[in-house]
């Protein structure tokens, strides 16, 4: 796989910015839970650097738990919802006042069945936050409570994204330049 520097055209959202504004969120997230009934769930795995850096900035208790799905192909679309939980969750979230973290909105699909699938399982609240609106792109209408930044319409990577499983651990949020980037060979 090639080093970052050579598929990277340009940072968008450098480090420092990104850390300031989950402080910003986690504040703000704090002031709005205060009777530690909250559950962060993470889908995996882009989320997960956003949602470590922004539980250390969450004051009120909460707890945490994570699930995994994956998209349903052509031809295997059930009536139930168009993704399939890989990784179900440990908790139980009735009553929960839950708060989906996410890296990226990008069509919007993805977290609209993941929203579908848990509001039956009767949580007292449910409520997005994406550290990332790519909404130029939205197919499905999806409320987002908080929201880190709006980008454009550009495949990004770093901090929870990847580019074939790869550069997730970046602290900042890249362009990649396209022109560039040699997918590895399956
Ligand atoms: P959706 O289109 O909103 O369902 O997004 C599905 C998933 O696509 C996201 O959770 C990301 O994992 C991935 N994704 C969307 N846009 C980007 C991008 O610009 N870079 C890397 N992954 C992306
Ligand atoms: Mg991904």
């Amino acid at each position: 796989m090639q080093d970052y520097h050579d598929i990277l055209a340009e940072i968008l959202i450098d480090e420092k910015t990104l850390q300031a504004r989950i402080r910003e969120l986690g504040a703000q997230i704090s002031a709005d839970y205060t009777d530690g009934n909250l559950l962060l769930i993470c889908v995996l795995r882009g989320g997960v650097p956003f949602l470590v850096d922004l539980s250390r900035h969450i004051t009120s208790p909460h707890t945490m738990d994570f699930m995994a799905v994956s998209s349903y192909g052509v031809g295997r679309r059930e009536s139930s919802g168009s993704v399939r939980v890989t990784l179900d969750l440990q908790t139980d979230i009735r009553g929960k006042d839950v708060l989906l973290v996410e890296d990226i909105v990008d069509s919007g699909n993805t977290i609209a069945s993941v929203l579908e699938l848990l509001q039956v399982r009767q949580p007292k609240s449910l409520k997005v936050c994406a550290l990332l609106d790519k909404a130029e792109r939205r197919e499905a209408n999806v409320p987002i409570h908080y929201r880190g930044f709006s980008i454009p319409n550009k495949f990004v990577f770093g901090y929870g994204l990847d580019l074939d499983e790869y550069y997730r651990n970046l602290p900042f949020v890249g362009v990649v330049d396209l022109e560039k980037y040699k997918p590895p060979s399956c």
